[in-house]
């Protein structure tokens, strides 16, 4: 359930973490409302476990705050926060049952013994694991193990949890039903989850908000709707979801429509919303997601017409991925939903390919960006 304009559980303002010359973390502020599931997403070493670390205590910033509930936490460390962390590696106690596990935290704090019962036992239900109170950690499977963490976790009723990639070590099927069993268990808790990972599906899947970072930036947090279809820049655009991008130049602009130009295509695209016109002769990004490329008849009657050749195909079931190659070093990839019995195309056949300037986006200029084409 998303926070709508709840209040905020969590929040970070121009947080600052420096190692040794290298900025882990760089003027990230970020606000979490009560009840949502934030994820953390970008690729390894841009700062997600930093920023996770910052939020929980285990990392003090060198420049900014951190907020919990409204109140100026920074500089109070871990166990003065009431925030908890679960890690990849779980570490639960191996030489302790599941039920001393989850009790752990409430006997620190001398809980009378038969509310450590109670909550043990809601938690042992919350999680699904009622029957196994008494198995040793070392005799369950992974994703038994990851719900014993999660119940350990929440039993001290936190504010925040915070989970570091605690997916990433589960085999696939198992991780899809741990996403589906995090969302569960996070629903019925009503608290508020932030998560880190570097998958950016699983992002999508749980989340009410998503923070891309790169390089220790956060480049964009918002719902996963408008991270793929507003992405802020080009990495983004790449990184949620499958895009084409092409270096482009831009040709000027008339009645909303910017035309551009990359090698020797001209093209046209919907004036980008509340932006300044593009002024002519500037370069840019060009994003056309695979599914907005459309082929063959399906191109009929789109505001962009090009022509090119089947270079590749790769059956996906439900879908098709064509590579085209429309000469000038430009290649773009498509995906067409599939449906047994459909035209499918074939390595050298030549066809029409079609985008419309409303499906494509016109991205700020990113030089490091993985781009195709030349001006
Ligand atoms: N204790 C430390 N001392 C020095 N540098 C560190 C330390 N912790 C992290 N860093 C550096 O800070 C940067 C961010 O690291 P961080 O662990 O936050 O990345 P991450 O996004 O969690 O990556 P991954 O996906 O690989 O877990 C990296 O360049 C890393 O090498
Ligand atoms: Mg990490």
């Amino acid at each position: 359930m998303s926070g709508g304009n709840g209040p905020i559980a969590i929040e970070t303002r121009g947080v600052i973490k420096r190692y040794a010359g290298n900025t882990a973390v760089n003027q990230v502020s970020l606000q979490v409302k009560k009840g949502e599931f934030v994820s953390l997403l970008g690729p390894s070493g841009c700062g997600k476990t930093t920023l996770l670390r910052l939020l929980g205590g285990l990392e003090q910033p060198d420049e900014g705050t951190v907020l919990l509930s409204g109140q100026d936490v920074s500089g109070i460390p871990a166990y003065g926060r009431n925030s908890n962390m679960i890690f990849q590696q779980l570490a639960l106690f191996p030489h302790m049952d599941v039920f001393n596990n989850i009790a752990y935290g409430l006997k620190v704090r001398k809980t009378p013994k038969a509310e450590i019962k109670q909550r043990v036992h809601d938690m042992l239900e919350l999680v699904q694991l009622g029957d196994y109170s008494k198995r040793a950690v070392s005799q369950l499977s992974g994703g038994q193990a990851q719900r014993v963490a999660i119940a350990r976790a929440l039993i001290n009723k936190p504010e925040v949890l915070l989970l570091d990639e605690p997916l990433s070590a589960l085999d696939m099927q198992l991780r899809l039903d741990m996403q589906r069993e995090l969302k569960r268990i996070q629903r019925e808790f009503g608290g508020t989850f932030i998560f880190v990972t570097h998958d950016q599906s699983e992002a999508m899947n749980m989340s009410d908000r998503i923070g891309v970072m790169r390089g220790g930036k956060l480049l964009q947090y918002a719902t996963p709707d408008e991270i793929y279809e507003q992405p802020a820049d080009s990495f983004v655009a790449k990184f949620i979801g499958d895009t084409n991008l092409l270096r482009v130049k831009v040709l000027g602009t008339e009645q909303g429509r910017v035309w551009v130009q990359a090698g020797g295509l001209k093209l046209a695209v919907q004036q980008p919303e509340g932006q300044p016109a593009l002024t002519a002769g500037s370069s840019a990004s060009l994003s056309i997601r695979y599914e907005y490329l459309r082929i063959g008849e399906a191109a009929q009657g789109c505001g962009n017409l090009l022509e090119g050749r089947v270079t590749d195909s790769v059956y996906g079931g439900a879908s098709i991925r064509y590579t085209l190659d429309l000469g000038g070093h430009i290649r773009l990839q498509a995906s067409s939903l599939y449906q047994r019995g459909d035209a499918r195309y074939n390595h050298g056949d030549s066809l029409v390919i079609g985008f419309n300037p409303e499906d494509a986006l016109l991205l700020p200029d990113d030089p490091a960006a993985d781009r195709e084409g030349a001006l």
